[in-house]
């Protein structure tokens, strides 16, 4: 790629991502709130756990889910985002109790079960890992409203990175979909919030 064309692609990459965000954000804020969004984001899937067995979405009725929606080579977000939630949870037994932090996979074709579960081992024995081929990955990704794309990384052992959305979505124990949070934020401010609704 010409260095032209290269920044064109790459400003192609990051309006993508913008929008998918903003879809995110408007499907949350259209639906009012955590009352009436639920039917909106979210629904059945069935994944690979850990061990390999089948894992769905009802699975984890009875306890609150925090989803995250990552892969075990990323460099930054993922790995700094579920240290957030690690540290939220750790500081809060009250919410340790209640909530099971769940990763789902944007890279399915390297995000083997047994590389979940070591991935996931790291935050925490709470942690799920969850994986699947690319077509159940794909549903999953359209349901949830998560963007991801591969992009190339030239030169690199890596091969490829995904670029992806990183919202952290709550869901109640009867599986409703209650709110997003922004990934950003620090642990004790989505300790605050998360005390604000699991009750
Ligand atoms: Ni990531």
């Amino acid at each position: 790629m010409t260095p032209r064309l290269r920044l064109l692609f790459l400003g192609l990459i990051a309006l993508a991502a913008v929008l998918a965000t903003a879809s995110v954000v408007l499907l949350v804020t259209r639906g009012g709130g955590a009352a009436n969004a639920g039917s909106q984001i979210g629904g059945p899937f069935t994944l690979t756990g850990e061990d390999g067995q089948k894992v769905s979405d009802t699975d984890f009725r009875g306890r609150y889910m925090l989803l995250f929606f990552g892969f075990t080579h990323c460099p930054d977000v993922c790995p700094l985002t579920l240290q957030r939630i690690a540290d939220a949870l750790e500081a809060a037994p009250e919410l340790k109790d209640k909530v099971t932090p769940v990763l789902i996979s944007v890279d399915p074709e390297r995000d083997t079960p047994a590389a979940m579960k070591e991935y996931v081992a790291y935050f925490g024995p709470t942690f799920r890992g969850l994986t699947g081929s690319p077509d159940e990955i794909a549903a999953v990704l359209a349901a949830y409203g998560v963007y991801a794309r591969k992009v190339k990384l030239e030169g690199s052992a890596l091969d490829y990175t995904v670029d992806h959305s990183s919202f952290i979505y709550l869901f109640g124990p009867d599986g409703a979909f209650l709110t997003v949070f922004d990934p950003q934020q620090d642990s004790a401010a989505l300790a605050a919030k998360l005390k604000e609704t699991v009750k």
